[in-house]
Formats: C-alpha cells, sequence, structure tokens
C-alpha cells in the first residue's frame, strides 16, 4: 500500500490567508489527502505556522507589538482559515515552539558535524543606534542599478534586480533610519556549489540513485525549469544564520543573538510535525521519513521551489537518513481580477472574512480555487467567473441533477432506489463510464492535476444530467412505468456514485450526498455502477447551490476598489506661533441639526459653545443624517468670519478628519470635556 507523507508550505504568521494560498499549497494538497484516505493509502499530511524570520519581525515593528504577539494572533486566525474551507491537515503545528527549537537545533549541530558548513567571519551591516545587525530587509537605499530610492538590501523592487546590503546607495537602517556601518560577524554558509552534480541529476531524473518512478512522481515542467536554471547560473554559498533576537538561537558556544536562517528551520518544522504526530498516534515518526517505502511530496507555491528543491535536499541529504521529497508539484499564482495579489495593497479575498460573511459558500470558492487552479502557469480569479462557474456548473449541472433525482424518485417510488429492467446500449454506455470514472478522476488526482480530476467528477454528474434530459424519465413513466424505473435506477447509481467521487473536492456536499443515498463511510474503491441496491431508502436533500446574482458579484469585484492607502496630503506652508494662537477653538456641544433646504450636502447645526448658542453650517450631509450630529460634542472654531452658504449665516467651523476610505469622521473631544473648554 503506497505510504505518502505531504507536506503544505508553512505559511508564515504574519498575515491572514487569502484565496492565492489556498490555490497553492493548500488545495490541491486537501484534495491529494482526501483521495488518498478514501482509497485507503497511508497517508499523512502535516502543515504549520512559519513564526520566524524578518516577515515577522518587520510586521511586529511596523505594528508596535512584539514578534510572539504577531504570531500568537495569526497561528490561531490562519487555523480558522483553513478550518473553514475543510482543509483536513493531520497536523498543524508551529516553529516558534520548545519542541520545534530543539529538533531544529539538533538537526543543526547533525550538519555541522558532518562539516556542511563553512564558516565565515565577514563585514555585515549594524545599526549603531539600534545596536544590531541588520537582516537585508531591514536596509534600504537607492537602487545601484536603476537608481529608484526605497530599494531593499536584498531586491529592488522598482526592477526586480537582486542585491546585495552592500551594493545600495546611501543605505539607510529601517529600524532606526541611522546610516549603518559595516561589522564583522560571524556566519555559517551552506557552499551550495558543491551539491550541484548530484542535484542536477536528481532535478532533471525526478529522482536520484535509480529510485522507482511511479506516476505520483513526475515532476511539473516549471518547476524543474526554475530548479535547472538556478543550477545553471551556478549555485552560490547561502548564509544559514543571521544576527537577530527573534527564532532559533544557533546552538554552539560564542553564537549569541545569533538564529537559524528562517529557511533553514522552517522545512525542519515538517519533521516537528510529524513527530508531534507521531507522538499522539504511537507511531514512529522515521517510518514517515525515513523508510524506503514512503514517499515525500512538498506542495509550494512557486515562490518556494529553490528553498524546497535545492536547499532542502542539502540539508536532508547532508544529514543522511533522510528521503528526499520525490515530487515538489509547485503551482504558480493566481492572480485576481487582472492584479497580482497583494497583501499591502488589500489586493486580496480573505478566507476568514469571506466566510465568516457567507459561511454557505465554503464548497462554491473549493470549486472556483480548483477549476481555475494555477497547476502549470498564472490563473486568473475573477468574482464573474465565480458566479458564472456557481450557476452554470454547481446550480444548474449539479444541484439541478441531484435534486430532480430525488424529486422523480420520490413521486414514483416512495423516494427508493427503483428496480432495473434489463439495460439498452445507452444505459451500458452512461454505467461504464461510471465505472471508468473513480479509476480516471484518482489517476488525475495522482499526478496532480487536479482540474483535469474534478472536470472528470464533474463530468460524471454532467454525464447523468444529459442522459436524465434526454431519457425524460418523467414522461416515460406515462407509457412504460418499467422503462422509466430502469432510468431512474440509472441516474440514481450516478448520483449515489457523487457521494463518494467528489468528496475530495466538495467535502459538505459529497458528504450530503452519501447521507441521502445510503453511502456514507464507503471508500474509493466502493464506486461502482451498482452501487445502491434497488428497494434501499433514500434521504432528503434540499436545494444544494444558491444561484450567484449579478448585484452579487459585482458588489465582491467592487470592494477590492475601495482604497486603503492614499498619498499622504503634502504639508502646508509653515504658521507661526503667533498665526496658531489667533484660533480660537472651543469644544462645542450640537444641539440641534437641520439639512439646508436645496444643498446636497450642507447641514446646519446648532452649537452650544459656552460662550453662546451658535449657527454653523458643515458640508457633511453626505456621510451623516442630522440625527447622527444631535448630541455629539465637537471641536468648534469660534472666531471664523461669519459667513454665508446658500442663505444660512454660518458662525464657526466644526473640525473634521478625512479618512483614507474617502469618509469623513469628527474629531471628538475626550470623555470629561465639556462646551466652552477651550482647546490650545
Ligand atoms: O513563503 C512562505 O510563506 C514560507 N513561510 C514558506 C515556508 S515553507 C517551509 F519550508 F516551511
Ligand atoms: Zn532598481
Amino acid at each position: 500500500m503506497p505510504r505518502v507523507l505531504m507536506t503544505s508550505a508553512l505559511p508564515y504568521a504574519n498575515g491572514p490567508i487569502h484565496i492565492g494560498h489556498i490555490a497553492g499549497a493548500y488545495l490541491p494538497a486537501d484534495i491529494h489527502a482526501r483521495w488518498r484516505r478514501s482509497a485507503g493509502h497511508d497517508v499523512l499530511w502535516v502543515c504549520g505556522s512559519d513564526e520566524h524570520g524578518a516577515a515577522i519581525t518587520l510586521r511586529a515593528k511596523k505594528d508596535g507589538v512584539t514578534p510572539r504577539e504577531i504570531v500568537d494572533t495569526y497561528h490561531e486566525e490562519m487555523q480558522a482559515a483553513f478550518r473553514s474551507l475543510d482543509i483536513s491537515f493531520d497536523h498543524y503545528s508551529r516553529t516558534s515552539s520548545a519542541k520545534h527549537h530543539h529538533v531544529a537545533q539538533e538537526f543543526f549541530l547533525r550538519l555541522l558535524e558532518k562539516g556542511a558548513f563553512e564558516v565565515k567571519t565577514e563585514a555585515q551591516f549594524f545599526d549603531p543606534e539600534a545596536q544590531q545587525f541588520l537582516a537585508d530587509r531591514y536596509i534600504t537605499g537607492t537602487c545601484p542599478k536603476c537608481e529608484a530610492p526605497g530599494a531593499y538590501g536584498d531586491q529592488c523592487e522598482k526592477c526586480g534586480s537582486a542585491l546585495s546590503p552592500t551594493d545600495l546607495i546611501d543605505p539607510k537602517s529601517t529600524l532606526s533610519g541611522a546610516s549603518p556601518v559595516l561589522k564583522d560577524t560571524t556566519l555559517w554558509y551552506l557552499p551550495m556549489d558543491r551539491h550541484e552534480g548530484w542535484l542536477r541529476e536528481y532535478i532533471e531524473e525526478g529522482r536520484l540513485d535509480g529510485a522507482p518512478h511511479h506516476a505520483a512522481s513526475a515532476w511539473k515542467a516549471h518547476v524543474v525549469g526554475q530548479c535547472k536554471s538556478w543550477i545553471d547560473g551556478g549555485l552560490q554559498a547561502r548564509a544559514m544564520t543571521r544576527d537577530l533576537d527573534w527564532g532559533v538561537p544557533v546552538p554552539v558556544e560564542g553564537a549569541d543573538g545569533k538564529v537559524l536562517y528562517v529557511w533553514l528551520d522552517a522545512p525542519i518544522g515538517y519533521i516537528t510535525s510529524t513527530m508531534e504526530w507521531c507522538e499522539a498516534n504511537g507511531q514512529d515518526w522515521r517510518a514517515w521519513w525515513q523508510s524506503a517505502e514512503a514517499d515525500l511530496v512538498h506542495f509550494i507555491g512557486k515562490d518556494n521551489i529553490v528553498f524546497h528543491c535545492l536547499i532542502f535536499p542539502i540539508l536532508l541529504k547532508e544529514h543522511g537518513g533522510y528521503n528526499l521529497p520525490v515530487n515538489v508539484p509547485a503551482n504558480a499564482f493566481m492572480n485576481l481580477e487582472g492584479q497580482k495579489i497583494s497583501t499591502s495593497r488589500n489586493w486580496a479575498v480573505w478566507v476568514k472574512d469571506f466566510l465568516e460573511e457567507f459561511p454557505d459558500r465554503s464548497e462554491e470558492l473549493r470549486y472556483v480555487l480548483a477549476s481555475i487552479m494555477p497547476e502549470q502557469k498564472d490563473s486568473e480569479f475573477t468574482w464573474h467567473d465565480f458566479r458564472e462557474r456557481v450557476n452554470n456548473e454547481l446550480a444548474d449541472v449539479l444541484g439541478n441533477f441531484v435534486n430532480r433525482v430525488l424529486v422523480l424518485n420520490r413521486k414514483f417510488h416512495e423516494s427508493r432506489v427503483p428496480e432495473a429492467g434489463a439495460f439498452t446500449a445507452e444505459d451500458e454506455a452512461v454505467l461504464s463510464a461510471l465505472n471508468a470514472a473513480p479509476g480516471r478522476i484518482g489517476d488525475f488526482i495522482e499526478r496532480h492535476r487536479y482540474r483535469d480530476a474534478l472536470q472528470e467528477a464533474m463530468g460524471v454528474a454532467r454525464l447523468g444530467n444529459k442522459y436524465m434530459t434526454e431519457t425524460e424519465p418523467w414522461k416515460v413513466a406515462k407509457t412504460d412505468p418499467a422503462r422509466a424505473a430502469t432510468l431512474l435506477h440509472v441516474c440514481t447509481q450516478i448520483t449515489a456514485n457523487l457521494g463518494i467521487l467528489l468528496a475530495p473536492f466538495l467535502p459538505r456536499t459529497a458528504s450530503k450526498l452519501a447521507e441521502a443515498f445510503g453511502v456514507a463511510g464507503l471508500r474509493w474503491s466502493d464506486a461502482r455502477a451498482d452501487l445502491v441496491s434497488a428497494g434501499a431508502a433514500l434521504g432528503d436533500l434540499p436545494i444544494l447551490f444558491a444561484k450567484v446574482d449579478a448585484e452579487w458579484a459585482e458588489m465582491m469585484r467592487a470592494r477590492l476598489e475601495q482604497p486603503v492607502e492614499r498619498a499622504v496630503e503634502p504639508l502646508k506652508d509653515t504658521c507661526t506661533f503667533d498665526d496658531f494662537m489667533k484660533l480660537d477653538l472651543r469644544v462645542g456641544e450640537v444641539t440641534a441639526c437641520v439639512p439646508v433646504p436645496k444643498a446636497k450636502k450642507l447641514l446646519q447645526l446648532t452649537i452650544q459653545t459656552g460662550l453662546d448658542e451658535r449657527t454653523v453650517v458643515s458640508g457633511i450631509a453626505e456621510h451623516f443624517t442630522p440625527e447622527e450630529v444631535v448630541g455629539r460634542r465637537v471641536c468648534v472654531l469660534v472666531n471664523l468670519a461669519p459667513r454665508k452658504l446658500r442663505g444660512v449665516e454660518s458662525q464657526g467651523m466644526v473640525l473634521m478628519a478625512s479618512t483614507a476610505d474617502g469618509g469623513l469622521r469628527f474629531v471628538t473631544p475626550e470623555e470629561g470635556t465639556a462646551a466652552g473648554d477651550v482647546i490650545a
């Protein structure tokens, strides 16, 4: 029986999960794992949060909190997102745990012992104010290639050039703004060039030392292509330690303030995760990592290829005793409405937010993401396409077919599987396609062709829907009830099989079908054309998929356009202290408010200022109703020269803040202030 250890890229615990992550490394693995479990294979799928590296510390700095707070928050939030989409990891771990630190340190020590590293002391940028060495991302400066400002120590995002921190013109520390100085530090390097020979064979063959080839181990062309171009470009030594205070400490005397490079510690997280699961389940983790019987498969996005196909295999081989991955079926990227998904620009569909708002759409999201999975090249998600697929495929084909089968069985057979008479050639053709389906779907899944697999599974529903539409059992029932029963029998077999065959893709729908058709708990190998017996009772199901209307799809698309960032307003000319002191600002209380007739934008406020009660006309009518304004405490400029607006004299001005979303908010004096208090 095949034994497969599956891993999915450990997501950085520095932000929420979006649909691009899911389509890349989690949904394909989920389909794969669910299919293998159903097929009775011995499979273990591990993942966890990647909680180290500059991704985390930068985020913490930005939010003004500790790295620990960041990872604790997102470790929980990411798991909630995965759960909401029924991503069925066997175990989800985290790299900041004591257990993982220990495992990673042991691994490092073993590599050290085997002479896998070269230790070098060299000059690195150091921030004299923050008193720390600076990781590449903590240094910015002018790009030496394109002269763009704001290039990072590892890359210029303007022209895409890969850089070293010392290449930057006029480098600055992002921590303090100080100019960094060069200071000697010791680093442990992995000399990758030593491994070029065997790596080339491993990548080109997709295996090493003539290991057996099977369907699941054919590597994708784009993965092989990327690896070969790295090797052809000449492999460089890569530092495996960093001078940072967040990460797995380097377990060597005198290495204080040094941690393992995140790309050394993170993949070891797969091992830790396996160990944890094995401890909890009474198994030996070595049977998954070190046994010739077990296949290791990494599910990742294309930005992680070099780490999983070159660096981690080197580490595993140097350590000794470990299997190398038999396949790394990396996916390309999924774009969203014509643009790259971007966390910083909020150009994303966040899984947790989406499913909290629309909890009944998880199957639809899985379906669409699987249909457009970027298996070989980048793909594109649009809400228009989402709508079309849900309406035309899930609702009109699958949902409609299942519903018709149940309704007709209720009407003609008291909700029992009808008896079949002799099959015609047409029936036989349908039944034999049904018999072939499990093998065809499984074969595609095994070869990591999830789009084709889903097409094949939906093809079963399509076949049933077409057969029913063409044979019209409801009409035949009037003249030849026995033939109509045979037709419905065939349709019922198809539907019952869908309860098994759709399970890897649409687990909730499949389990509803399995319940209704009495096939719950059955396995992949049980799927066949005579799955259910005549006379077996059938359950009932509500409509499986609600249609999506055009307005909803348009609303979802329009949401993306909402600006989250805007150009900062330029600084105005300097004003003197005396200028400022001329302003008489007071706390006021709004006692009445009415619209200004024929002025769309204006509200007329009556404000108690402590001095008097006066009228102020304010351009806020598009943002607030009069009821929302009455009773508020506000900041008022009371010595502004009066002026008439639409015939009403305004005797002051209320202070408002303009927000990034184009809105207006009151600048509200804190609790404890009262009308008449002077603001200065
Ligand atoms: O790219 C990323 O999100 C990384 N955190 C993936 C790590 S995969 C593995 F090596 F742990
Ligand atoms: Zn540049």
